[in-house]
């Protein structure tokens, strides 16, 4: 794949390249945006290092594909409520790790988002790196008959495990030391999303579903669902469809939400990791 501004470089076989060429504080030609738009389409996540970015600039990378969605349940930064300040610290140690379980952004909400701008303004010395997976490739390594079982069902989605009434933040022990999040019962709804969704862009078919958000099938019990998704998860997750990225202060990761799963892993207790995320606004599940 080739672009006329830019040099993507994959990191794995499935998904993920580090792109070269491009400089995020600066306004972007339209012929950049075109290039990295396109990357990004081809790749799935696409990653910056040493960029120097303001979070007008962050404001601005992301406004480029698309109007900002204001992330529910967690607190946005005070002076730019558009951002999510996203820290661990050393007291954070064994507990509280923000998005340390694959999951895809906000599949509970009726449109969730289409995907995210991460930069990264402290890395720790080691560790914390972001793992992302390709849903479309665990589609289409599914058989036949397994294809033509999910094309026609539904999945029910929500945020309660986690920012629900009875979630894992109503309890004050998981709460993090400098992330503030707001569980409430707004957390409880479910939304049914299909399981097989289609890209808007590319007109590609990808698993969408996952371990947190996904909590049974449309029209059956969560003990019912559990295997099938049980067999889904862990399926969605064979180590050749996913990348991995390790983060350095100043690198920047764009991933598309829609058709991708990604994990924050929290193996650096000790140590301090402070990122900042622009979440950008998706359609309904087709
Ligand atoms: C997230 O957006 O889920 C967090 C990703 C990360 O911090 O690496």
């Amino acid at each position: 794949m080739t672009y006329q501004t830019i040099e993507a470089q994959s990191i794995a076989g499935s998904l993920g390249a580090e792109v070269t060429g491009a400089d995020l504080s600066k306004p972007l030609t339209n012929a950049a945006t075109d290039d990295i738009q396109k990357a990004l389409w081809d790749h799935k996540v696409i990653f910056f290092r040493d960029q120097d970015l303001s979070p007008e600039d962050h404001l601005r990378i992301a406004g480029t594909f698309g109007d900002v969605y204001r992330v529910p349940f967690v607190k946005a930064r005070d002076d730019y409520p558009d951002i999510i300040d996203i820290v661990r610290e050393e007291a954070d140690a064994g507990k509280y790790n923000f998005g340390g379980v694959w999951h895809s952004d906000a599949s509970f909400d009726e449109c969730p988002p289409m995907g995210s701008v991460l930069y990264s303004l402290e890395s720790p010395p080691y560790g914390g790196d972001t793992l992302w997976t390709n849903m479309e490739a665990a589609y289409e390594a599914l058989s036949d008959g397994m294809k033509s079982l999910l094309d026609g069902m539904n999945a029910m989605h929500s945020a309660e495990r986690n920012y629900g009434s009875g979630g894992y933040f109503n309890d004050d022990d998981n709460q993090s030391v400098a992330m503030d999040i707001k569980p409430s019962e707004s957390g409880d709804a479910r939304i049914a999303h299909p399981v097989v969704r289609t890209h808007p862009v590319t007109g590609k078919k990808s698993l969408y579903i996952n371990p947190v958000y996904t909590v049974c099938f449309e029209d059956m019990t969560e003990e019912e669902s559990a295997p099938l998704l049980g067999f889904l998860h862990g399926h969605a997750i064979r180590p050749e469809f996913t990348c991995r990225f390790d983060w350095t202060t100043h690198a920047v990761a764009i991933w598309d939400n829609r058709c991708t799963m990604h994990f924050a892993i929290g193996d650096y207790d000790g140590h301090r990791r402070h990122m900042n995320r622009v979440t950008v606004a998706g359609e309904r599940p087709a």
